[in-house]
């Protein structure tokens, strides 16, 4: 049987959820009810970052111990995504007791490998990301991120030697092209290969931190975050047994955002080969969101709340327009305009009088009842038929490429086209004509067969309106009538569900 593996990165619990985590999961939790509804094995995995320096900052900053503040802030993490319907299948912690003890496994077994070494360091490091620079990695003497000068730290610490990884990684990336995906982020950590990538500190001194795991070969010091957190993608299977570690871990899909490319392109790899486990299949990178031209920021009060957009458009629309509206890879706008304009066109319009329609006229016309299809079908009739399965095979080609606006374009050429029909076959003329009623019986049955087919075809991407669909069908889901042929799911007096408005039109935003 085909599996997949999909997991997120772990959340820091410093903020609240925003678009750009909501991203990720967006993404990943389409991906994994695509799979899952065409009978694949998905183990989807997300969860927390606990440690470090910058949780431990926030806790004090609420005047809280860091245990209490994550077990707080974790949870609401966990709270928001249930709230989306994210569909994933664990929710990690890295303070989970069973990812601490893997961790200290890990590191155990590759210190007695030689690989993790003791030595002085000085350097310049910067708090917020809690890392050393470089002197040719600064802007203008400081911190590219955070803008900030550097503090010169001289202390002692463990190395793991990740240069001596360096030139097997570059040619894993040169065996497999796209491990690494969308090419132009490969070409990125292929760069950083070419030149040297030097050893990777691995450890805190408690004397600065203490927030961490502890170092199982010396008290004195704790795991550095990124060693820590980056382990959760195995210790997340290995908690399930070795044998579910065995089953999915060769299927590994990381998806992730383009900041944090060199931790999971260049610090994990390295760090599987050391500790002799193979490494992931796939690294999937997206872009950035910014909101209104402008990155999103607490001071600017831009930043987009998953939990507000459902509450003011649905989840599903705010899937919807996500999705549509960026390319995978490349970053995306957030604009209200957009949304606006998008909303109304694709699902108040297209979607939405599709379905308000063909349900209006089934009631009006036959109380509701499906008619049969007898006689022979119209040329129109097997084209929109056809339409239908061109947008499934065309679904599923560019779900393989992680093109999820292709996806939806696909689906949505199959609207248009149903709204044509309508258009072209004009029930609402032929009903008129006392003869034509069988033909307009059948018209809207092959109707009736296409919102069905959009219900499972948006399965992925839109779950809530999908169920809705079939409930306006008449239909269960425990009726498995996803699977049956075109004009063979509706048994002979079948009544359809009702008829409702699916996507109210919006209003664009006043000028305020
Ligand atoms: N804790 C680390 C990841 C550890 S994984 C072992 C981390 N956390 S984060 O909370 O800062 O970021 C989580 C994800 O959100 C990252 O993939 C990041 O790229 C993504 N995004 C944060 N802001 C974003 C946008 N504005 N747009 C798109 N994604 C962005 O990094």
């Amino acid at each position: 049987m085909s599996r997949i593996y999909i997991t997120t990165p772990l959340y820091y619990v410093n903020a609240e959820p925003h678009l750009g985590s909501a991203y990720t999961m967006i993404i990943t939790d389409t991906l994994a009810r695509h799979y899952r509804t065409n009978g694949w094995e998905v183990f989807y995995l997300t969860g927390t970052d606990e440690h470090g320096d910058k949780i431990a900052q926030a806790a004090a900053q609420a005047g809280m111990d860091p245990k209490p503040f994550t077990d707080q802030i974790s949870a609401t993490f966990q709270a928001a995504w249930d709230s989306c319907g994210f569909s994933y299948d664990h929710f990690i912690r890295t303070t989970d007791a069973y990812h601490v003890r893997y961790v200290k496994e890990l590191l155990t077994k590759v210190y007695e490998a030689g690989d993790i070494y003791f030595d002085r360091y000085g350097g310049l490091y910067c708090f917020g990301c809690e890392r050393f620079y470089t002197e040719k990695e600064l802007v203008d003497g400081k911190c590219p991120d955070h803008r900030t000068v550097l503090e010169l730290i001289e202390e002692e610490n463990y190395f793991f030697r990740m240069s001596k990884y360096q030139d097997r990684l570059l040619r894993h990336l040169e065996d497999h092209p796209d491990f690494i995906r969308p090419e132009g982020f490969k070409n990125e950590v292929a760069a950083m290969l070419r030149e040297p990538i030097g050893d990777l500190c691995i450890s805190r001194p408690k004397s600065r931190l203490t927030w961490g795991i502890e170092i199982p070969f010396d008290q004195r010091y704790v795991t550095y975050v990124w060693f820590d957190a980056l382990i959760n993608y195995v210790s997340g299977l290995k908690h399930r047994g070795e044998e579910f570690f065995e089953k999915y871990w060769p299927q590994a899909e990381h998806f992730i955002g383009k900041d944090i490319l060199k931790p999971h392109g260049i610090f994990w790899p390295t760090m599987l080969m050391a500790a002799g486990l193979p490494l992931y299949k796939h690294l999937n990178v997206h872009g950035f969101w910014t909101s209104e031209g402008q990155k999103m920021s607490k001071s600017l009060g831009n930043t987009v709340s998953p939990l507000e957009m459902k509450e003011r458009i649905g989840m599903d629309a705010f899937r919807y327009f996500v999705l549509r509206e960026s390319v995978f890879g490349q970053d995306a706008d957030f604009r209200e305009d957009a949304l606006t304009a998008r909303y109304n066109a694709d699902l108040a319009n297209n979607l939405g009088n599709l379905v308000s329609r063909v349900l209006a006229m089934q009631n009006k016309y036959f109380s509701g009842i499906v008619q049969p299809l007898s006689g022979d079908w119209a040329k129109e009739d097997h084209a929109l038929k056809e339409k239908f399965v061109q947008a499934e095979t065309e679904l599923h080609r560019h779900m393989e490429e992680l093109q999820f606006h292709r996806a939806l374009e696909s689906v949505w050429a199959a609207i248009d086209h149903a709204n044509r029909y309508i258009v072209h076959t004009a029930p609402f003329t032929l009903f008129k004509d006392p003869a034509q009623r069988t033909r307009v019986g059948a018209v809207l049955h092959h109707l009736l067969e296409g919102i069905r087919q959009l219900s499972r075809l948006l399965a992925p991407f839109m779950p809530d309106t999908s169920k809705e669909l079939q409930r306006l069908l008449g239909l269960k889901e425990a009726d498995g009538a996803h699977r049956v042929p075109w004009g063979q799911c509706f048994s002979p007096g079948h009544r359809i569900g009702g008829s409702t408005v699916l996507f109210p039109r919006i209003e664009p935003p006043s000028e305020a």
